[in-house]
């Protein structure tokens, strides 16, 4: 008997793509990196990790490279490693950290984030910061990738195989990898926000409940992107974990849907960025949370209200307990209340469902958008 049977299509579990498979596979993913990793009482373990604790107790200065999606995701552990760990960070994507004669040294952590573990740029980041005496450890995807062999210590990503060219549960695994990085290197360090730290791991355990409550409002998203069906530019703003969440929104909409997109950090649109809005502009405000930062919360509202003042259309992605943000913005998506270095991992969802939505308006291929590669391993 002849079986009409398409293996790709099977793989993809029954959904129109790889990409709207993988995004609802995200509560999954960050599950599976959590998993193991942090006890109930909030205390963060990191087990064969490859690097001694001696090491990681005597590093003053961590430097994170990465490319693409996964050099934003680093931004994000910039935030939380300075706040809970006191430890300069620099983020740096890693083609122009490898030829600008960066300081490294034995005490210096070099965090490299890639998920294919085979990107050219980052390998050679490794190896650089190698030759030079650095500590290595990698946040990987794919076990046995080159990056990971080649670094000092891996710690993995759990999302599973991703296959749409544009990275959606992986990153947030690796926001997830990058806050686990921070909170176990605040806990074992000793941090004066010690109590902080396992409040927030606890929440962390919780967050792929709010995850999937966040997919579950993807109709919303949906017909934004409908609405926004012939916009020819849309610009992301954000402050705080906010701004890398922006760059990210940006980015996910030029690879899926071809749209000129920019992110900003919500501070730095009146020096320069302002002159792009006129009439009907859609601007898409990452929003933090009003009870747990009140003063951020403040500045974006006041960031919203100079964009409105020209005519700007603003989305605001805010959070369920924000009763003031829809007196200034044209349309809210609401996410689950966190904590403000969690929030990323929900503030992300909205942007990337809609991207894949503007491009399936469009009918594009989200899977395989083109000039694109899963993995770009020349220099
Ligand atoms: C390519 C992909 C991007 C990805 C970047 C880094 O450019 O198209 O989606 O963010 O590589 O990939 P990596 O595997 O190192 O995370």
């Amino acid at each position: 008997v002849a079986v009409d049977w398409d293996p790709a299509a099977a793989s993809k579990g029954g959904h129109a793509s790889f990409m709207v498979k993988e995004m609802l596979e995200q509560p999954e993913a960050v599950r599976r990196t959590i998993q193991d990793r942090i006890g109930i009482d909030g205390s963060v373990r990191l087990d064969g990790l490859g690097i001694e604790e001696s090491t990681f107790a005597r590093i003053n200065k961590v430097v994170v490279v990465a490319c693409g999606t996964a050099s934003y995701g680093g931004q994000i552990a910039k935030y939380a490693i300075e706040r809970w760990c006191r430890i300069p960070v620099e983020v740096d994507l890693a083609h122009e950290f490898r030829y600008r004669t960066p300081l490294l040294d034995a005490r210096t952590l070099v965090v490299a984030i890639s998920q294919s573990g085979e990107t050219m740029d980052t390998l050679m980041a490794v190896r650089y910061a190698r030759e030079q005496g650095a500590v290595v450890l990698s946040i990987c995807n794919t076990q046995g990738s080159t990056i990971a062999r080649e670094s000092n210590g891996v710690l993995h990503t759990l999302a599973g195989p991703e296959i749409a060219v544009a990275s959606t549960k992986a990153f947030l695994a690796q926001v997830t990898a990058n806050l686990l990085l921070a909170l176990y290197l605040a806990q074992f360090r000793g941090s004066a926000l010690r109590e902080e730290t396992f409040a927030v791991a606890k929440e962390l355990r919780r967050i792929p409940d709010l995850i999937q409550r966040t997919l579950d409002r993807a109709g919303r998203v949906n017909a934004l992107a409908a609405d926004l069906r012939e916009a020819t530019s849309v610009l992301f703003i954000g402050r705080h974990v906010g701004f890398p969440v922006a760059l990210e929104g940006a980015l996910k909409l030029k690879e899926l849907a071809y749209i000129h997109a920019e992110g900003f950090a919500a501070g730095e649109l009146k020096h320069g960025a302002i002159a792009l809005i006129d009439q009907g502009q859609p601007v898409i405000v990452i929003v933090p949370s009003l009870r747990h930062s009140s003063l951020l919360h403040a500045k974006v509202m006041s960031t919203i209200q100079e964009v409105k003042a020209r005519g700007g259309w603003v989305v605001a992605v805010a959070d369920d307990g924000d009763g003031v943000v829809a007196e200034w913005a044209d349309e809210v998506i609401a996410v689950p209340e966190s904590s403000p270095l969690l929030a990323p991992l929900l503030t992300t969802v909205p942007l990337q469902l809609f991207a894949a939505g503007l491009a399936a308006e469009k009918g594009l291929d989200v899977d395989q958008p083109r000039n694109l590669a899963k993995s770009v391993t020349v220099e």
